[in-house]
């Protein structure tokens, strides 16, 4: 039985667990995620803004999508072998593509989302901003994501936790800074897909939340893959 709580598909007190988040540390940065933040502040700014967090949405998709393909390549290599798999190098690998295809389309509804409440409010950046940066940042981030879970997959897990944690606090931190939008009303066409919220708070802590589990599962992939506590 996990020791971790997953919120995804169950009725919670939003507010609450917004409160829980802002009462807990942030896991750590790694030297890599550090340099990352540096930047995203020096084009986008320091303040919390939607076309920041668009820019985390796109980047946050492929640890999942290295998951994914990473677990496809080992079945290939488990089922092209004289001495045929191992059950549990086939659970590994099945666990890793179930986790990378739930939560990259998780992710992926944020990315909409946030796109789509971006267009209602009018939000517009420049060429640089919206187009160029996050392309490089996304081929860069899907080169290195890719590398460091064929290395070694608990890196990856690591990683991941740690961009997790800190995507869940900057949601929190968001829906803090903008009261406003506790009683603003939100539709999107997105909503085919994702969980209806009422409001935009709302909304934004639905989706911290989503970080939260994330973050959990990459911990417990971790702590399962190497028997060792990620602090
Ligand atoms: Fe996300
Ligand atoms: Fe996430």
């Amino acid at each position: 039985m996990s020791k971790y709580t997953y919120t995804m598909g169950k009725e919670v007190d939003l507010k609450g667990e917004q409160d829980k988040t802002l009462d807990t540390p942030v896991m750590p940065a790694n030297p890599v995620l550090r340099m990352m933040y540096v930047m995203m502040d020096l084009v986008y700014g320091k303040a919390r803004t939607l076309p920041k967090f668009k820019v985390i949405e796109v980047l946050a998709r492929y640890p999942y999508w290295a998951w994914e393909r990473g677990g496809y390549a080992r079945v290939t290599r488990l089922f092209c072998r004289s001495c045929g798999p191992r059950q549990d190098d086939v659970d590994l690998a099945l666990r890793h593509i179930d986790m990378g295809r739930h939560d990259q389309d998780n992710e992926q509804w944020h990315l909409m989302l946030i796109d789509d409440i971006m267009r209602q409010q009018g939000i517009k950046q420049d060429w640089f901003r919206s187009v160029l940066l996050p392309r490089l940042m996304a081929w860069n981030y899907l080169i290195l994501t890719e590398i460091l879970y064929r290395l070694n997959p608990a890196w990856s897990f690591a990683m991941n936790a740690r961009f997790e944690s800190h995507a869940e606090h900057e949601y929190m931190h968001l829906v803090l800074a903008h009261p406003e939008w506790e009683n603003e009303p939100v539709e999107s066409v997105v909503f085919s897909h994702y969980p209806k919220q009422d409001t935009l708070a709302n909304l934004f802590r639905r989706i911290g939340l989503d970080e939260r589990d994330h973050m959990n599962e990459s911990r417990e992939e971790y702590e399962r893959l190497t028997g060792r506590e990620l602090v």
